[in-house]
């Protein structure tokens, strides 16, 4: 079926081609080639090797590793072992999933959190199934769920006591005022790592997003992690379920690693973005698989004025090898919220499928700041209603007050070695009024099922193309700068 559904495909593509001159007989070559070799990609199911473990242990820190893939995995240092090594069951831990076992994490953080400057401690989590309220991090500290081994999010809203806003965003992202505290927290930690054997930490999330369901959500939800001013982190190994908000947000960090992570959440449930590294440096995300209701990787850096109060950029990130699916938001989002700055991005190899966007910059006027030399390269969508998408925002800004002359500049996206099929949309991409996007390069990006009468949208946008099929609209076919592409 598959096989006969892409052959029709394919040959209305061809048709289409035909019909239209101005394509070069050579591009339209290329264009079959390269769609054949998606063909073959994508019937080999697993496409970018997720799983199977070999038990290496993945501290190298090298720039390759696990068969020769080029890897960022070198921005987490572990430098040493963890001298204290204990289990949540000495410290009263019941696996029954019932039982809390919110003091017993709490305890056991307190006295793993005593051995920090006397060579760090570990926490292991055995198979069973343990109920939580939130507990703080430590540094120099390991968090090791072991095979079988399930965290649950209490479902006592008290158990997410509320917390201050980040002073980035001014206020909660939801709610005004405070907000809940993420399950698993840190706050200005350095050399911290959570990984196993694919255990689970589930949020329960569900209470949650009923709140928000019913508009009676009082403060904004919390994290499933959120990791604030800290350095030199690990998440790696587990699976990461319905976390109440966005599953993992590190904010104010560097140097953070997020590799073969399965992240889970129902494709309906409200703002489970999978990971958020705002106003990061240095942040490396890898080999991860992501289901849920918002963005797959979202990058940020602040709200409005109070992000370019605070002004700290996210940059210098990389996102690589990443696949999953999101019916109503992007594969990669960069923003909306950007004030304190966005540059120095990499987002390649991914496979994105019955999603809304592939790749999407969103920002709006009021929020100033940058979003600035983006690369995305190698992006493999199937079934992506709009492959890509720069949009404005929807009027969404903290409290009633912004400035409308706050105008954020973007400039420099590359964008090449693209392949969507079965897209609804051609690229829709608008940029700002009074601050057009400027630099935008799109090469060799291709488009193969889209009906012929389909035309791309494009505002407030200049830059240059190669090898865009179908054509692109003319504010990318100016002769700026023959460099730039
Ligand atoms: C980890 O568990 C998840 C959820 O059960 C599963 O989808 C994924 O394939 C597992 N990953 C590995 C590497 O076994
Ligand atoms: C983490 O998972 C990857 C992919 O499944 C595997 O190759 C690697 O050995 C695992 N690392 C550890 C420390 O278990
Ligand atoms: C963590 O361990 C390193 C190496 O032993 C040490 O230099 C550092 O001070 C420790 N960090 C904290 C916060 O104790
Ligand atoms: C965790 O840290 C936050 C501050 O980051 C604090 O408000 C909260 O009380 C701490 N929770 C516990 C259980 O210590
Ligand atoms: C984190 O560090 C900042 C700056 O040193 C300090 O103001 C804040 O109280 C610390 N927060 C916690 C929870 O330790
Ligand atoms: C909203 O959802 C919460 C959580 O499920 C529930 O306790 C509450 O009764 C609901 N409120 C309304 C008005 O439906
Ligand atoms: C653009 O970003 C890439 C990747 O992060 C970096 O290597 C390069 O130096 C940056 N270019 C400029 C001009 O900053
Ligand atoms: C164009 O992109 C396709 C798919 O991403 C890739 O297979 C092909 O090698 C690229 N062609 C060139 C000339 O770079
Ligand atoms: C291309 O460059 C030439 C010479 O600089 C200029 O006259 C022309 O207007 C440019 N074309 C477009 C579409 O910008």
């Amino acid at each position: 079926m598959e096989g006969e559904k892409s052959s029709s495909l394919l040959i209305n593509t061809i048709k289409t081609s035909f019909k239209s001159p101005s394509l070069p007989f050579i591009f339209l070559l290329f264009t079959i080639l390269a769609f054949f070799t998606f063909q073959i990609t994508t019937n080999d199911q697993s496409l970018f090797h997720l799983g199977v473990s070999n038990n290496r242990v993945e501290f190298s820190g090298s720039g390759f590793n696990e068969g020769g893939l080029k890897s960022c995995s070198g921005f987490f240092q572990f430098g040493y072992s963890r001298k204290v090594v204990k289990s949540i069951l000495e410290f009263g831990g019941v696996g029954d999933g019932k039982s809390s076992n919110t003091e017993a994490f709490r305890e056991a953080l307190e006295f793993l959190g005593r051995f920090k400057d006397k060579g760090g401690g570990q926490l292991n989590v055995p198979k069973g199934v343990f109920v939580t309220g939130s507990f703080n991090l430590t540094s120099n500290f390991t968090l090791f769920l072991q095979d079988g081994a399930v965290i649950l999010g209490s479902q006592d809203p008290e158990e997410w006591p509320i917390i201050e806003p980040l002073p980035s965003y001014g206020t909660g992202r939801e709610r005004p005022g405070g907000r809940h505290i993420s399950l698993i927290h840190g706050n200005n930690l350095t050399n911290v790592v959570i990984t196993g054997q694919n255990g689970t930490i589930d949020g329960q999330g569900k209470m949650w997003w009923d709140l928000w369901w019913n508009r009676t959500l009082v403060h904004t939800r919390g994290h499933l992690v959120e990791l604030i001013n800290s350095h030199n982190i690990l998440i790696s190994n587990l699976t990461f379920r319905n976390s109440p908000f966005w599953t993992i947000h590190p904010v104010y960090c560097s140097n953070v690693v997020v590799r073969h992570m399965t992240i889970l959440a129902p494709l309906k449930a409200p703002n489970t973005d999978g990971i958020d590294p705002d106003s990061c440096i240095n942040v490396c995300i890898e080999d991860c698989y992501i289901e849920s209701g918002d963005d797959l990787v979202a990058i940020k850096s602040g709200w409005d004025k109070y992000g370019l109060k605070v002004a700290h950029p996210s940059s210098n990130i990389i996102v690589r090898r990443v696949s999953g699916t999101t019916p109503t938001c992007s594969g990669v989002g960069i923003g909306s919220e950007m004030s304190g700055g966005v540059s120095n991005v990499i987002i390649e190899d991914l496979y994105i499928r019955d999603s809304a966007a592939g790749v999407r910059i969103k920002t709006d006027k009021g929020r100033g700041g940058y979003i600035t030399n983006i690369t995305i390269n190698n992006l493999k969508m199937e079934r992506v209603k709009v492959p890509l998408r720069f949009s404005r925002g929807a009027n969404d800004h903290p409290g009633d007050e912004w400035d409308p002359k706050a105008l954020p500049k973007v400039k420099g996206i590359f964008i090449s070695n693209v392949i969507s099929l079965g897209s609804k949309k051609a690229p829709l991409l608008q940029g700002v009024e009074g601050a057009a996007f400027e630099d935008i390069c799109l090469k060799n990006v291709s488009m193969l099922d889209l009906a012929p009468s389909i035309q791309w949208t494009c505002e407030f946008i200049s830059g240059a193309s190669s090898m865009v099929f179908p054509e692109p609209c003319s504010q990318l076919q100016t002769n700026v700068s023959t460099s730039l592409c």
